[in-house]
């Protein structure tokens, strides 16, 4: 089945859901298109058009693991990698209040932000919400009162350093807090908790990104390498032994993000000359002005690679 370059909703129902128009409309307005499943159909409710029939597709339902919960979700990026899969005791208004909620917030936010990236973590979120409202809705009333004032929590597992580790985070949870609070991993460093400085650069499935901004509730899965995970059998890393060799920092805040990001920059493609090293590495400051050092390092590596 082709599925576009933009995020989509893929929802497994274990009988046929009835998408009223409210629902519809909502789902066009947000710009995300929605693959339905019941057992023998599916359907394309797509950002645009008219709902389409797309045939049943069990071998997603096996990819998926769907099939045991009345309403499994998976939320894909534009090159369909599986951001969230939840599970919930109810469909259609699971997905109505997730869909609604994430308009909302796409709609409030400011200017400049990216429209994908946007839409991915609103959605997240918003899902990540509602399957908890729509669990906490299905629980006896007794059951229910007993966790009344318990934080929200969602159950991920990550792949960090190498080490499986399962997290139980709140939707609103970003990547360097997990790090930093939850798994005592403090070499991600805090600058700007907004996404301008690069201290809190880490590697996700081979990404490098700033952690501040990411929501833990989109990782499920993901392979995260932090600063801690890059010494081998108590080697240190061509490129920390290059930031020691040039003396390529002072104070050290900014230190672990610049080494994964000058790793993540030589994986990416190698640098020609100094400026391209520069530009490459420009989403990473360094208060101490330790630029023409960092330069070097990373020149020693790409030049030994
Ligand atoms: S702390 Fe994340 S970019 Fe500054
Ligand atoms: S070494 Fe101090 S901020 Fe970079």
């Amino acid at each position: 089945m082709d599925l576009p370059n933009r995020p989509c909703l893929l929802a497994f129902c274990r009988r046929a859901p009835r998408f009223e128009e409210a629902f519809r409309a909502e789902l066009r307005a947000l710009g995300a298109p929605l693959f339905a499943f019941a057992p023998g159909s599916g359907t394309v409710f797509g950002a645009d058009d008219e709902p389409r029939d797309i045939g049943p597709h069990p071998e997603l339902w096996r990819i998926h693991g769907a099939g045991r919960a009345a309403l499994t979700v998976v939320l894909l990026d534009e090159k369909q990698r599986v951001r969230l899969r939840r599970d919930a005791p109810e469909a259609e208004g699971t997905l109505l209040a997730a869909v609604r909620e994430a308009g909302r917030a796409v709609r409030a936010a400011p200017r400049g932000i990216g429209r994908r990236e946007l839409l991915l973590n609103s959605l997240a979120v918003a899902l990540g919400a509602a399957v908890l409202q729509a669990c906490a809705s299905a629980r006896p009333v007794d059951d229910r009162r007993a966790v009344s004032g318990a934080p929200s929590l969602l159950e991920v597992s990550l792949v960090v350093n190498g080490q499986p580790r399962r997290l139980q985070a709140e939707p609103r949870l970003v990547l360097l807090d997990a790090l930093r609070e939850n798994l005592g991993l403090t070499g991600a460093k805090k600058g700007c908790d907004m996404g301008q400085c690069g201290a809190c650069t880490v590697i996700v499935d081979g990404q490098r990104m700033n952690s501040c901004l990411k929501l833990v509730a989109q990782l499920e899965g993901a392979h995260v390498t932090t600063i801690e995970g890059l010494v081998q059998g108590g080697q240190l890393h061509p490129m920390q032994e290059a930031f020691l060799r040039e003396d390529a920092f002072q104070c050290g805040y900014c230190t672990p993000g610049q080494i994964l990001s000058a790793i993540a920059l030589l994986q990416e493609g190698k640098p020609t000359d100094d400026d391209e090293i520069r530009e490459r590495m420009s989403g990473n400051l360094c208060r101490c002005g330790a630029y023409p050092n960092i330069v070097a390092a990373i020149r020693g590596v790409a030049g030994r690679a």
